[in-house]
């Protein structure tokens, strides 16, 4: 848990991957907020001593043998609770309420009437659009509770205990569907929990480099490098602690973009005077991926290599104690590894687990507590240069999850020239900063075409590129057609063995950003 705020609030996990969105749009009110296991005794609450909880929406029925509960005594500590879906039918069930399946599950967006605004829905229209997303609904309240909204098919949108701080929201307002969710939330968090909205990035900065300090005295620590904003803001925030006692090690491990290891090395040594060693390590990743398809599997043996290539490296560097790693927030949370709780992992992020023990290195993890917004918005604060905070993201198994099916040499220099020149070409129609992730995809899919007098049959590519606050939601992004089309043509002349480009129109839910 961190020290770092003396005002927070806790969202209670119930197996929702909305819950760190919840977190995150906490914090856009400068409030800190972590989120931890739903069942989290009352007695805990009572020495983290919370301005605020939030019950996240979850996967099950409340109703379903083994459904996550929450400690019934949270209710009676006087802190204010806003229950989310999953969250507001465990608290009205709690205190007297009755839940219900209904018929079809409602999912998509609605229009709530706000009956009620004097607290929870100050500011909000009348007449406002939310997104529902549930199988299961509250059909009665006793006496206790208020009717703050309705929709047409949900009569309980949004309800208030009469004599509790205790809230309930049906619908989700942590997505961006939901028009003034985040009036709502700062209702919540600034209004009814009375949070003062003063946490800061700044001091975390400030914080974070002194904490550093303290911690490594005079040893050495070494940072892994991959030219992303978050291991470029963990080496900012190193050099500026303890600069000369800095190792930084990229390791080359072939699934890189194209010109991104000679790009790395050159901004770094523009930015940073610290140490370096690259790795040349494409050989042996791609005889670990010879034969895999499997997208988990794959993320496993290049996590596995990564540390097998860190390692060798790393014991080269004489007096080194420390390492220091770029994980973020939705890492700790997606594997697992921190709050514990129950949403299932959608995908295994490889940068987190197990590094610190078979390296025998004492961790420094001073993204740890981080959504990704933050972490550039911090970096701009160290003075990187826009260059590298406005940079895409880009997955740690690299061009691996973008080869769908086996990875090889030939596929990979394929996706490298079509992903420059998707790149290339955003860049150039002046869309890459108002666009958040641009990348090419190789399907494991051949396809006729004709080229000349000839017919072909090779290889199709898919174009994608999202639009997103925190990459946990996105929406596919409207590109003109004419650079879509400037885009099909050269890559379709200039990539060898592609004759067919597509363009991905989904967003996320239901898709990934990532194909695999
Ligand atoms: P998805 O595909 O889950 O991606 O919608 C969300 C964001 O996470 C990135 N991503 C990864 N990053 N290791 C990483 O370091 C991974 O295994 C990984 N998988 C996805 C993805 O590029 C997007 O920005």
């Amino acid at each position: 848990m961190s020290s770092l705020a003396d005002q927070r609030v806790l969202v209670l996990d119930f197996g929702s991957q909305l819950a760190q969105l919840i977190a995150r749009r906490v914090r856009e009110q400068h409030v800190y907020c972590e989120i931890v296991r739903h069942d989290i005794t009352a007695d805990r609450l009572r020495e983290l001593e919370p301005m605020g909880i939030i019950l996240s929406g979850g996967p099950n029925s409340v109703y379903e043998p083994g459904a996550p509960q929450c400690d019934p005594e949270l209710f009676e500590l006087g802190i204010p609770v806003l229950g989310i879906c999953y969250g507001m039918q465990l608290a009205c069930q709690a205190l007297g309420g009755e839940v219900k399946n209904v018929p079809s599950r409602e999912y998509g967006r609605a229009h709530c009437l706000v009956e009620d605004d004097s607290d929870l829905f100050a500011g909000v229209r009348r007449d406002t659009e939310v997104w529902m997303s549930h199988g299961d609904q509250v059909t009665a309240i006793d006496e206790d509770f208020t009717v703050l909204a309705h929709t047409s098919t949900c009569p309980y949108a949004a309800v208030r205990h009469k004599r509790r701080p205790v809230y309930g929201l049906q619908f989700h307002p942590e997505v961006t569907h939901t028009v003034e969710g985040k009036t709502l939330l700062a209702n919540f968090v600034r209004e009814v929990c009375k949070c003062e909205g003063t946490w800061r990035l700044g001091d975390f900065a400030e914080e974070t480099i002194n904490r550093i300090r303290e911690q490594v005295g005079s040893d050495r620590v070494i940072c892994g490098l991959s030219g992303g904003v978050d291991s470029s803001v963990v080496a900012a925030l190193l050099a500026r602690a303890i600069g000369p006692q800095l190792s930084c090690i990229l390791v080359d491990n072939g699934l890189l973009r194209k010109d991104e290891e000679r790009a790395v090395v050159e901004e770094f040594s523009t930015h940073f005077k610290t140490d370096l060693h690259v790795v040349k390590g494409e050989d042996r990743f791609l005889a670990q991926l010879a034969g895999i398809v499997d997208p988990q599997e794959k993320r496993r043996r290049i996590g596995h290599e990564f540390i097998n290539c860190f390692k060798e490296e790393a014991d080269k560097i004489e007096d080194a104690k420390y390492l220091a790693q770029g994980t973020l927030y939705p890492d700790v949370i997606e594997s697992g590894a921190s709050a514990d709780g129950p949403a299932d992992t959608i995908k295994l992020h490889h940068n987190v687990g197990g590094l610190p023990e078979e390296l025998g290195f004492d961790l420094i993890e001073p993204l740890r507590d981080l959504f990704k917004d933050e972490v550039r918005q911090l970096g701009l604060q160290l003075g990187l240069p826009e260059e590298i905070v406005w940079r895409h993201p880009f997955p740690g198994p690299g061009l691996a999850v973008r080869c769908l099916g086996e990875v090889t040499r030939d596929k990979l220099e394929m996706l490298r020239e079509a992903d420059a020149i998707v790149v290339g070409e955003i860049k150039a129609a002046g869309l890459y900063r108002s666009t958040s992730q641009a990348f090419a995809v190789l399907l494991p899919v051949q396809s006729v075409g004709v080229m000349g007098d000839s017919r072909t049959y090779d290889n199709a590519v898919c174009v994608r590129c999202v639009n997103t606050d925190d990459f946990m939601t996105a929406d596919w992004s409207h590109l003109p057609h004419d650079l879509l089309s400037r885009i099909s043509t050269r890559i379709i002349n200039e990539v060898k063995g592609v004759n067919r480009v597509v363009y991905d129109i989904s967003s996320k839910p239901p898709a990934t950003i990532e194909w695999e």
